[in-house]
C-alpha cells in the first residue's frame, strides 16, 4: 500500500521535547512507518545576540517577556515553502482543537505548529504569516509544546494506515457528535459485575441498537452541548 507522508514541522525553543511521546505506541510505529515526518526548528538557532536572547519586554509595559517577531519570523523564512502555507500558532485565545479541526489538519498534508513561551510571540508574526491560532482546551499551559503533542496525536491517528482495523476509528467518540459507547471484554463477571447481557446474544442489530442508545445517553447527560449539535445533523 503506498501512501503519501503528511508532514510536521514544529518551531520550538524545546526541539528535544519532540518526538517525546510521539515515538511510543501506534502514532509512533506511524512515525517509524513513514507515514508521517516530524522536524523541529530551534527557534533560538535565529538568535542573534551572543547571550542567544529570543524574547523582550512588552511594549506598553506589563509582566513576562514577548517573543520577538524578528527571530520568529527568520525562524518561519527558514522553512520549506509547502511548510510556510499553514501554520498554527498554539495559544489558550485560539479555536479550541475538535475532531473536525484534527481531520481538517490530517486531510491537509502538512502542518506547521508554533510554540510559544513567556507571554507568547509578537502578534505581528501572526498577522505577516497569517498564522491561526489554535487551542487545546480552557486553561493555560506553560508553553504550547505539550499541546503541539496533542494536536499531532489526533491528527496522526487519522492518517490512512496508521490504526489497524482493530482500532479502527468508526464509532469513535465525537465521530456523529456522541460519545462512544462503553466496551467490556474477560472475565464475563468481574467483582460480581457481568457484561450486559445483549452483547452476548450474537445479535448483532440488538448490540447495534444497544450501543447507540448507550451513546445517545452519555452524550445527553454528560455533554449537553454536543447533544444538542447531535439533534440537528441528525
Ligand atoms: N499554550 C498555552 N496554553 C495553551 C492551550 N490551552 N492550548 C494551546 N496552547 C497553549
Amino acid at each position: 500500500m503506498s501512501t503519501t507522508c503528511f508532514n510536521a514541522h514544529i518551531l520550538t525553543l524545546f526541539p528535544d521535547m519532540f518526538p517525546g511521546p510521539l515515538a511510543h505506541s501506534v502514532v509512533g510505529r506511524a512515525l517509524d512507518k513513514g507515514i508521517w515526518s516530524l522536524s523541529t526548528t530551534n527557534i533560538r538557532d535565529f538568535a542573534t545576540d551572543n547571550h542567544k536572547t529570543v524574547d523582550d519586554t512588552p511594549y506598553g509595559g506589563g509582566a513576562g517577556m514577548v517573543m520577538r517577531a524578528d527571530i520568529v519570523g527568520h525562524a518561519i523564512e527558514s522553512l520549506p515553502q509547502e511548510a510556510k502555507k499553514t501554520i498554527y500558532y498554539l495559544s489558550p485565545r485560539g479555536k479550541t482543537l475538535d475532531q473536525a479541526k484534527a481531520n481538517e489538519i490530517a486531510k491537509a498534508g502538512n502542518v506547521t505548529l508554533l510554540c510559544g513561551h513567556y507571554e507568547g510571540v509578537d502578534a505581528r508574526v501572526l498577522d505577516y504569516y497569517n498564522v491561526e491560532e489554535l487551542s487545546i482546551g480552557d486553561y493555560v499551559l506553560s508553553g504550547g509544546e505539550i499541546a503541539a503533542h496533542v494536536v499531532l496525536d489526533s491528527v496522526v491517528r487519522l492518517l490512512p494506515g496508521v490504526l489497524g482495523s482493530e482500532e479502527s476509528l468508526v464509532n469513535e467518540s465525537f465521530e456523529n457528535s456522541l460519545l462512544e459507547h462503553s466496551h467490556y471484554t474477560r472475565p464475563l463477571v468481574w467483582n460480581g459485575l457481568s457484561v450486559p447481557e445483549v452483547l452476548l446474544s450474537g445479535h448483532h442489530a440488538n448490540i447495534d441498537a444497544y450501543r447507540l442508545e448507550e451513546s445517545q445517553k452519555l452524550t445527553e447527560a454528560r455533554r449537553p452541548d454536543l447533544w444538542q449539535k447531535a439533534q440537528k445533523i441528525k
